[in-house]
């Protein structure tokens, strides 16, 4: 949540942080603001709403040139969207500006501490506390920025992510992060910090992880990192493998629909390497020995929205493969209830961003329990992958619409990877077991290609279906959270009322809100799953005798279903438990058609934002 952007070096900063915004305005668009750094001063501009305001009014009000600025685009917290709460937050004496991610728990009595010594707040934020108890250390004794900032990170409780400038010194932006994302960026001549790297992979692929309670000086020789006690910290510097293409539309209306199209490379990219010509899983990146594995006796999965959804489907998998007991929690839930884990509990956190607060709370807990803990992550560098003990990156790219769609299919096959990992380290499968599993994941991005291909009958159905304001959707076993993930990227993008149901959970409630006409998508499991399948198609038919307006998913072949459906969707054969990959495609294009057809802004959700790292 929020996005910020420091530079200092040679080039326009203006340009650099506009330019970073743009590509970091995915993590929130309540408001934006850049600040430079200009004789002696700090030059400032902020509008509430999109970046777009903010280049209009940079248009009509051109700031001075600069080459050291800092830039922020929000997701309010504290004080609702307007121009005086959007950051930067300056000084009284104009000498100190701030951008921050998080949020300032105590910052009540520093407001009520600051107001007393004769200080002006111009907003309702927690941030404006942070300004000006940096402009009072540099007032004070504080021989500079970074001295400043690090004393005043020592009275701030709660999470934030903080970039101040300085208008006396031309050659130094501060960074300083407690439990919110901040990378930096080395170039040459040049250095950037971020909120994560797609801001500045146009100039420089060479990244630095930030730890912890660490305060970060950029200037142009170079990237400084001390922590809170003005220690030296050690730096980890890695490459970035993304190129700057990838974090662009090109040439799509949405981030959205590219993201969707790319989904048959991500799902290979995140297979390929990760086993051998006998279909033998190999993960070099796990760090955890075959002995731990074959302690574990049991498993917590823990994410949040999606991620969780795929955790649902994982535990499956898990279960049907190993044997090993499996649970699946919310991460936000997790967290504040007791859980009973220990040190022979694998707890896996899955994470497209790698920063979302409530599951690195949550994984915090887990390793305090003396939990191993085993992260699946799209983002390298971030911190949940680096505060787990383990990590399997899912290998899908930038995902910068806010709905997710190729992170969750990547996050399905880390899950089953692992799952048949597992099962190889326990031998609770053999090995052609394994094989002939491998060799049905390797034929999913063929299927989800043939489910893009067949894109435009599911488009047609958004038109057909927009007058529409309530959705069901069903689906038993592994449908089930294939059922809750449609409804939520409806809800997330379409704003309507969109409700997923377990199948057989229908006649115990549900079924009473169905009445003629209403839309009822229905995931049928493929026809090899014992009963189950005979028992959605039933569902099917006491949904359609009251009047529902059927939408079934079905694998090709299947005509089963047929006679009791109005609208049928064809997905390709697969295995049970991997149907999910499959299956959510056309619930994705639905979703993201439906928003368009609505006139909604499909890349960024009113009142979301991508990474969510406040609790
Ligand atoms: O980055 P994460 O995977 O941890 O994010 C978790 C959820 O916030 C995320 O999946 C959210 O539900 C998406 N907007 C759904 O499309």
């Amino acid at each position: 949540m929020c996005g910020i952007v420091g530079y200092v070096g040679e080039r326009s900063a203006l340009d650099v942080v506009m330019g970073g915004l743009r590509r970091l305005e995915y993590r929130g668009y309540d408001s934006t603001g850049v600040a430079l750094v200009v004789d002696g001063q700090i030059s400032a501009a902020k509008k509430v709403g999109k970046l777009a305001n903010l280049d209009k009014e940079l248009a009509e009000h051109p700031l001075p040139g600069s080459t050291t600025g800092i830039g922020h685009t929000r997701w309010a917290t504290h004080g609702p969207p307007s121009d005086r709460n959007a950051h930067p937050h300056v000084s009284n004496d104009h000498r100190v500006a701030v951008v921050h991610n998080g949020i300032i728990e105590n910052f009540a009595d520093l407001r009520a501490e600051l107001e007393a010594e004769g200080y002006e707040f111009t907003s309702d934020t927690d941030t404006e506390t942070v300004t000006h108890l940096v402009d009072r250390e540099l007032r004070a004794d504080a021989p500079d920025l970074t001295e400043a900032v690090r004393r005043v990170c020592n009275r701030l409780e709660g999470a934030f992510t903080l970039v101040i400038a300085d208008g006396a010194d031309t050659d130094r932006v501060v960074g300083a992060r407690r439990n919110s994302p901040l990378v930096a960026g080395r170039g040459d001549g040049e250095n950037f910090l971020a909120s994560d790297v797609s801001a500045f992979i146009e100039y420089t692929r060479s990244a630095v992880e930030l730890g912890q309670d660490q305060v970060v000086t950029i200037s142009r020789d170079g990237i400084d990192v001390i922590d809170f006690d003005g220690n030296p910290a050690p730096v980890t510097e890695y490459h970035v493998d993304w190129d700057a293409s990838a974090a662009e539309k090109g040439g799509y209306d949405w981030f959205m629909l590219k993201e969707i199209e790319e989904q048959p490379r991500a799902v290979a990219d995140t297979l390929l390497g990760r086993h051998d010509a006998e279909g033998r899983l190999v993960l070099d990146e796990m760090r955890l020995s075959d002995d731990e594995l074959r302690a574990i006796d049991k498993v917590v999965i823990i994410g949040c929205g999606t991620a969780s959804y795929a955790g649902m489907v994982a535990k499956y998998a898990i279960e049907h493969w190993t044997r090993i007991p499996c649970e699946v929690e919310l991460a936000s839930e997790f967290r504040y209830r007791d859980p009973i884990v220990g040190r022979s509990t694998l707890v896996v956190a899955i994470s497209q961003s790698g920063e979302t607060a409530d599951t690195l709370q949550a994984i915090r807990h887990a390793r305090q329990q003396g939990s191993k803990v085993l992260a699946i992550c799209n983002t390298n560098g971030s911190t949940i992958p680096r505060e787990s003990d383990a990590v399997i990156y899912t290998h899908a790219g930038p995902e910068i619409a806010v709905a997710s769609t190729k992170g969750f299919l990547t996050q399905l096959i880390a899950c089953y990877v692992l799952g048949l990992y597992l099962s190889q380290v326990r031998g609770t499968k053999f090995g052609d077991e394994i094989g002939s599993t491998v060799a049905e994941l390797e034929k999913l991005p063929d299927g989800v290609q043939a489910l893009l291909d067949r894109a435009d009958e599911v488009r047609a159905l958004a038109h057909e279906l927009a007058d529409h304001r309530t959705f069901l959707f069903l689906g038993r076993h592994v449908g089930y959270p294939v059922a809750l993930e449609g409804a939520l990227k409806l809800k997330e993008l379409a704003y309507l009322h969109a409700e997923g149901f377990a199948a057989g959970e229908l006649k115990h409630g549900p079924i009473a809100v169905i009445e003629p006409g209403l839309p009822v998508f229905v995931i049928v499991p493929p026809k090899g799953r014992d009963q189950l399948h005979e028992k959605v198609v039933s569902n099917i038919q006491e949904i359609r005798a009251r009047g529902a307006r059927t939408v079934v998913l079905v694998e090709d072949g299947d005509t089963s279903v047929d006679p009791y459906a109005d609208i049928v969707i064809r997905l390709p054969q697969a295995p049970t438990l991997l149907q999910p990959v499959l299956a959510a495609v056309p619930l994705q294009i639905f979703a993201a058609e439906l928003a368009s057809v609505l006139g909604h802004d499909v890349d960024q959700p009113r009142n979301l934002a991508k990474s969510v790292t406040v609790e």
